[in-house]
């Protein structure tokens, strides 16, 4: 920046993910300036660097697009992340979002000044180490619910493993594994398909399934979602079970246990997702893939379970999910953002705050989720804005 003082602008993006692709866009589109400040080197960095190699979305398509730019018909109904990719470039391109970003600024503090009536927002610039002052009428929070890897703190001797310990975020693909005793710990849907990538890539894959878990086909969640248009919920989530039973029997039979509450019911009440099954299931029912109920200990390279019984593990990776980090730099807000750093209000009134604060993809409803946020963010701030005009010329 070559102007001293803080940078204007009427809304402050904060995240170039997903939410903060679309609600840029949503506020492009109706003409009301904004910045996004983005502290990776890129936009949509998750997808980018933090997915792996063989992952595909799980919804089909028309659940997973951004606001105003649906996918083209020749796209596959279920998107590689590769073309997901794609997408969100041409996304980007299309709204002129790559003139509103600035890349490599890690937004440390963010404070509404009320004086002036205006949001502060202090950055740095990773590149320079400049620090760097931005204000705004409208701030936007869309740095997502996965920002922050999470690590367990009950397995004793973990940091001291032997061997090789990594956290999801730095899984991409089973090849590097080919032959070792890899143990998965967490049986969500990262746990789950990277057990089967390892399992399909020649390594000996274990999963360690703590709690009880919803396993479903996309073909029958995506099934769900149309029926849940015309249906209660309790009634698909008994639709859903019931399709389940059918194909996949009982899984408790294989350390699989559902929990007594429906997935739909789950999803929307608690932050457990179903998971959706990418060819796991069938490795775990021929054995290729163990499942160990918990785990005690671990010594050097061994692992003891609940059991007794123990076993030697190469590696270990830890699909323990990830964290949101906005009330690191959020301050003063108690209206918002709850003590998780998701949205604390309840859908479908969660995104709005009071003076001009608004988050985006804060509240577990995924790529959708993103996108409905942003079309009521950009919305709302062009109903303000016009307002404010209107008293201005009053
Ligand atoms: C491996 C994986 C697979 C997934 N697959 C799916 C899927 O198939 N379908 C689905 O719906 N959801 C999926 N999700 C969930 C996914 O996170 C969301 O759907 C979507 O990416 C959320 O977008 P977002 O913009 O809200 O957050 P993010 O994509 O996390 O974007 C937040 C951005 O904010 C930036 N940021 C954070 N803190 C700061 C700061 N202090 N200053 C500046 N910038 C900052 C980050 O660098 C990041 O670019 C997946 C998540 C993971 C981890
Ligand atoms: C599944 O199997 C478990 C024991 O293996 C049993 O307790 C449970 O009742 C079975 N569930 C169904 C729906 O058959």
């Amino acid at each position: 920046m070559e102007q001293k003082g803080p940078f204007s602008a009427t809304v402050v993006i904060v995240g170039s993910g997903l939410s903060g692709l679309a609600t840029a866009a949503c506020l492009a589109d109706r003409h009301i300036d904004a910045v996004i400040l983005e502290r990776d080197d890129t936009f949509a960095p998750l997808w980018r660097y933090r997915t792996y190699d063989r992952l595909h979305l799980h919804l089909p398509k028309k659940y997973c697009e951004l606001p105003l730019l649906p996918h083209p018909p020749s796209a596959p109904n279920f998107l590689p992340v590769a073309d997901f990719i794609r997408y969100l470039n041409a996304y980007s391109a299309a709204f002129g979002l790559e003139r509103l970003l600035r890349l490599r600024r890690r937004v440390d503090s963010a404070e509404f000044d009320t004086a002036a009536g205006r949001w502060r927002i202090a950055a740095v610039n990773l590149d320079s180490g400049e620090a760097e002052e931005y204000e705004a009428l409208f701030l936007v929070v869309a740095t997502g619910e996965n920002d922050e890897p999470v690590v367990p703190t009950d397995i004793p001797g973990l940091d001291r493993f032997e061997g090789k310990a990594i956290h999801s975020c730095r899984f991409r693909s089973g090849k590097e594994y080919e032959g070792l005793d890899v143990l998965v710990v967490g049986s969500g849907n990262s746990g789950m398909e990277i057990a089967c990538d390892l399992s399909h890539s020649g390594a000996r894959a274990s999963i360690v399934v703590r709690s009880p878990l919803h396993i479903v086909t996309k073909e029958i969640y995506s099934f769900a979602l149309v029926l849940l248009r015309v249906l209660p919920m309790s009634l698909v989530d008994s639709v859903i079970l019931f399709l389940c039973y059918l194909w996949f029997g009982n899984t408790s039979k294989y350390g699989l246990h559902r929990p007594s509450k429906g997935p739909l019911y789950l999803k929307e009440n608690t932050p457990i997702y179903p998971v959706v099954d990418v060819g796991t299931y069938a490795k775990i029912k021929s054995g290729d893939i163990k499942i160990i109920p918990s785990v005690l200990a671990i010594e050097g390279k061994n692992v003891v379970f609940k059991n007794g019984k123990q076993q030697r593990f190469d590696v270990i990776i830890l699909a323990t999910g990830y964290k949101s980090n906005v009330k690191r730099w959020l301050k003063g807000d108690d209206h918002l953002i709850g003590e998780d750093g998701m949205a604390k209000q309840m859908y479908p009134n969660h995104w709005k705050g009071r003076n001009g604060l608004y988050c985006s993809g804060l509240i577990r409803r995924g790529i959708y989720g993103s996108t409905t946020d942003a079309i009521n963010i950009a919305d709302d701030i062009s109903l303000e804005v016009q307002s404010r005009i209107k008293d201005k010329v009053a």
